[in-house]
């Protein structure tokens, strides 16, 4: 990066440097110390770190100077808002770099999707940088809106904010050598390849690491994380609205002694009362705190760490020469953010959210719930014995288990109660007028609850007691062209449209965490367990790659010996 002979004379104090920042605590990242020091900036750039004179001085005395936090792996999709308004969400809880999957769009809409994101991630006030999807669809086995291959990613992978290549979630066929696999991995074999792999250890993950993944964020269990790090893996600790991973990996680094240099945080999929209600990665960093990690080591997890791992030299430390991506601390161990720097920019003071104009969403991206109508027909499910697989839902996990179990049954077919529930996974993309069913255990909830965010391929799904609500909640889905909903006793308890990609919505933020929370009220009074979270925990049922069972458009699949059943 280009320093000017005035940047240089600043940095040697010759001259006064156009910011400086004064008498704050600062996080230093290479020594982790706190030093109480000044910072001059120039032009966006940290020009030093020491004492200096500036043109314009704020005094900090008596706060904490921290770099910038980085969500090292998100999707922005998860909000339901738009990237603009996810920035304006984000900035004033200190994240200042996101890297951005945007797996969920490009599902729904391709290659369309992505380049929308592309575009949009240049306007933020923000670091926002691009791993394109690996894994469209999620598996061959799953219909989503859109499949991409190698040859599909390579012309993207010249536009500036694309990184590399996002979670390689086909372990199997990393580790197989499929052909098509390889492809993917070949284009990106000189960036970085974030994987996927839950419970992975032993030598497929040695494989999957001489494939070149070098990422893990799906890592839950204090031998495989131990196994994982010492086979050279970045672990990501994960702080999201359905999996939380912090208590176990955290704990595990403690109790170990080991390492956490090649530890960061992200949050995956987190929804915006979420954010709103604990922050983001600033919530991450807190957990870590509480937990008994030391302070400097914790905002370097969430700093320094991921820029290394990422190879982002000029990001992650207060230092002469890197970005001012600066946060300003009231509370070290709450994390109490004053204001955020971007740039040497002040972008959010004492919480308030930058500005973000509400800008036009391409047509391409609007109207794509297509859905050939769903009869009552279509959702009976047949068993002739009485006994059929279940997908018990774990409250904090997005992991399912599978079980076989004897369920209430008339004349052979399944009648869903309050325990056992019935899933009906509806295609949306082409109105193919597939309908998978199946069981789930665990929502206990009476009503029904539908959505058209089901990962990985977006298609409606909805868990309820009975026909008659899960019907009215396709319905107004298909009206609404995306969304969540909840039904109960034949009447809509509750709408949200999300009619981008039936991903996110153009509507204030307000609305959306307004609605949300009432969502989660009403699903508690229609008896569910609070500790799950509803849409989370709806979103995942479908994702044919996480374990251990899963309801598709085309019905139940076993994710552990991968076939449907
Ligand atoms: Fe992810």
């Amino acid at each position: 990066m280009f320093s000017s002979t005035e940047m240089l004379q600043a940095s040697r104090g010759k001259i006064p440097a156009k910011l400086v920042l004064k008498n704050a605590v600062v996080l230093n990242v290479f020594t982790k110390e706190w030093l109480t020091q000044d910072v001059a900036v120039w032009d966006g750039r940290i020009i030093g770190v020491g004492r200096y004179e500036g043109r314009e001085e704020i005094d900090l005395t008596g706060k904490y100077l921290v770099p910038g936090f980085f969500d090292a792996h998100v999707h922005i999709e998860s909000s339901m808002l738009t990237p603009a308004a996810f920035a304006a969400e984000i900035l004033p809880f200190g994240t200042t770099t996101i890297l951005a999957d945007p797996h969920e769009l490009a599902n729904v809409s391709g290659e369309k999707g992505i380049r929308w994101l592309l575009e949009e991630i240049k306007r933020l006030p923000l670091n926002g940088y691009v791993m394109l999807p690996s894994c469209v669809p999620a598996t061959e086995l799953d219909d989503s809106g859109a499949r991409l291959e190698a040859e599909d990613l390579l012309p993207l992978r010249e536009d500036t904010s694309v990184l590399g290549l996002g979670e390689f979630m086909n372990v199997s066929g990393v580790c197989a050598g499929e052909e098509k696999a390889l492809a993917k991995l070949r284009a990106f074999q000189d960036r970085v390849i974030d994987g996927h792999a839950p419970g992975l250890v032993g030598k497929d993950l040695q494989a999957y690491l001489l494939a070149g993944v070098s990422t893990d964020h799906e890592c839950s269990e204090p031998e495989e994380a131990l196994e994982q790090l010492r086979s050279g893996m970045n672990l990501m600790i994960r702080r999201g609205s359905g999996a939380k991973n912090g208590e176990t990996l955290i704990s595990t680094l403690l109790d170990s002694r080991v390492s956490a240099e090649r530890v960061c945080f992200c949050t995956d999929d987190k929804h915006v009362e979420d954010i709103r209600r604990e922050g983001h990665i600033s919530s991450n960093i807190r957990e870590a705190i509480h937990l008994g990690m030391d302070p400097a080591e914790a905002y370097a997890m969430a700093s320094f760490n991921a820029a290394r791992m990422y190879g982002l030299s000029h990001l992650g430390a207060i230092g002469s020469g890197y970005q001012a991506d600066l946060v300003v601390l009231d509370d070290l161990e709450e994390v109490s953010v004053d204001s955020v720097y971007w740039k040497g920019k002040l972008v959010s003071r004492k919480g308030e959210r930058p500005a973000v104009g509400k800008r036009t969403v391409p047509g391409f991206l609007l109207d794509t719930v297509q859905l050939r109508p769903v009869h009552r027909e279509q959702l009976r499910l047949s068993c002739p014995d009485g006994a059929t697989h279940v997908a018990q839902v774990i409250p904090h996990q997005i992991l399912t288990r599978h079980r076989v179990c004897q369920v209430p049954c008339t004349a052979g077919e399944f009648q869903p109660d309050r325990h056992f529930q019935k899933v009906a996974v509806v295609e949306r993309h082409r109105g193919t007028g597939r309908v998978g069913i199946g069981v789930v255990e665990g929502f206990f909830l009476h009503g029904a609850i539908a959505s058209t965010v089901a990962h990985d391929s977006h298609n409606l799904i909805a868990v309820g007691d009975n026909d008659q609500d899960i019907l009215l909640g396709i319905q107004a889905l298909e009206k609404a062209g995306g969304g969540y909903c909840l039904a109960r006793d034949g009447k809509l308890l509750e709408v949200l449209p999300l009619p981008v990609c039936g991903l996110l919505t153009q509507e204030p933020t307000e609305q959306v965490q307004r609605a949300l929370a009432n969502m989660k009220k009403l699903c508690v009074e229609m008896g569910m367990p609070e500790e799950l979270d509803p849409f989370q925990t709806l979103s995942f049922l479908s994702l044919p790659v996480l374990p251990e069972i899963r309801i598709t458009d085309r019905g139940v699949f076993d994710s552990v010996e991968y076939r449907y059943l």
